[in-house]
């Protein structure tokens, strides 16, 4: 196939460029699920945090101030228990357009809220935080009721005496508790236990969306540097390399075509002029000055030598044809015939003068 350079250069640079975006593609959707992920992690990090700090408030601070009556009330004060509070909080949260898709959970294979039970899935997450002490965070993305979600997991473990009061034994669990919740789960936890899972799960669409349109975004932008950067490297090669190599190239087939080209010539001057250039093409255009200004001399020498080999061709060629003329045979016959005359002149003249004895 016979490109042209301008051509040749814009498919080299299209094919980078589509290898460029495919690569940049590929890179940039890894990079920016995990930020999305990161960031994802990050907010459910900070309503954990809320939720704890909210727990702690009501454990802290509304527990004690109802402690009295809830010893003595017959119903069972929801608002004494920090687990009732952070559902509540949150619930409230959730209002917000914003947070509608989240979901909260304090999932425990222990519960006294039968609500609260693990399912298989938070099982398993509740039982490597029991295993790995250390471990404070599990994110992923998990089936659930069918949807796909980010789920983000962290252990809550029985931080104070004052749990126990409720969480201990039915014995020592105040009446209303039991009466509420019943004897059968959510006793025997330990100062220290890991009991729960703290969960929040958002859908999947919620993050992959996001990275999605981030993906997106980037690769608008990318595209339309690339295509700038294409457009640009285009014209320039036009402006600064094609065009001058096309006018060193026909000024050189003008030179070749014509017999009369002089030095003087427009296109030979503009080709002059682009050796002022420092860069190669003024380095191409310099030699080819110089080119032609050595052949303009060569031919004019030569010229001139053609015009003095005539002359010498013409004075031989004259010197040829008198020998021609003077070697044939009439030529002789009359060269004799006149040599015969002269000599019979001499004698006729010498006799003449033998006859005229002592004269003068
Ligand atoms: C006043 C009694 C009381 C106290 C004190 C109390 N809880 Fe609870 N806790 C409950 C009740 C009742 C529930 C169920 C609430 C519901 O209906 O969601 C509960 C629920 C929970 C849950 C959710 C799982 C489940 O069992 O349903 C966790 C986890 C929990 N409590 C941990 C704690 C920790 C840790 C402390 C100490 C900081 C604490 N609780 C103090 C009564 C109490």
């Amino acid at each position: 196939m016979r490109l042209r350079l301008g051509a040749k250069f814009t498919l080299i640079l299209s094919l980078v460029f589509i290898c460029g975006i495919l690569a940049s593609w590929v890179a940039f959707s890894s990079l920016l699920q995990e930020h999305a992920e990161r960031e994802m992690t990050a907010r459910a990090s900070a309503l954990i945090e809320t939720m704890n700090s909210v727990r702690h408030y009501t454990t802290t601070q509304i527990n004690p101030l109802l402690q009295d009556e809830l010893a003595a009330s017959p119903e069972f004060i929801s608002e004494t228990v920090p687990a009732y509070s952070a559902r509540e909080v949150f619930e409230q949260l959730r209002t917000h357009p914003e947070y509608a898709e989240f979901f909260y959970k304090e999932a425990s294979d222990n519960p006294t809220n039968p609500r609260d039970l693990a399912d298989s899935f938070e099982g398993a997450l509740l039982a490597q935080f029991r295993e790995q002490p250390d471990q404070t965070l599990l994110s992923g993305f998990t089936q659930r009721g069918g949807v796909e979600v980010y789920y983000n997991a962290r252990p809550l473990r029985v931080s104070a005496e004052s749990c126990l009061s409720c969480h201990s034994s039915p014995e020592t669990a105040p009446e209303s508790l039991l009466t509420t919740y019943g004897l059968d789960s959510g006793f025997g936890w330990n100062v220290g236990d890991t009991i729960a899972a703290q969960i929040i799960y958002v859908p999947a669409a919620e993050v992959i969306g996001n990275a999605q349109s981030w993906v997106t975004l980037t690769m608008v932008v990318v595209i339309v540097i690339f295509a700038v950067v294409l457009l640009l490297m285009n014209f320039l090669l036009r402006r600064m390399v094609i065009k001058p190599i096309e006018k060193i190239a026909t000024t050189a087939r003008k030179i070749s075509e014509d017999v009369n080209w002089t030095p003087d010539a427009a296109d030979v001057v503009t080709v002059g002029k682009m050796a002022e250039r420092s860069d190669e093409i003024g380095e191409t255009a310099q030699v080819f000055a110089k080119m032609t200004r050595e052949v303009y001399d060569r031919e004019q020498k030569l010229k001139q030598e053609v015009r003095r080999l005539e002359i010498q061709i013409d004075h031989a060629k004259r010197e040829r044809e008198v020998k021609q003329i003077t070697e044939t045979d009439y030529f002789q016959q009359l060269q004799s015939k006149a040599k015969n005359m002269r000599d019979q002149q001499e004698t006729k003249s010498l006799q003449e003068g033998d006859l005229r004895p002592n004269e003068g």
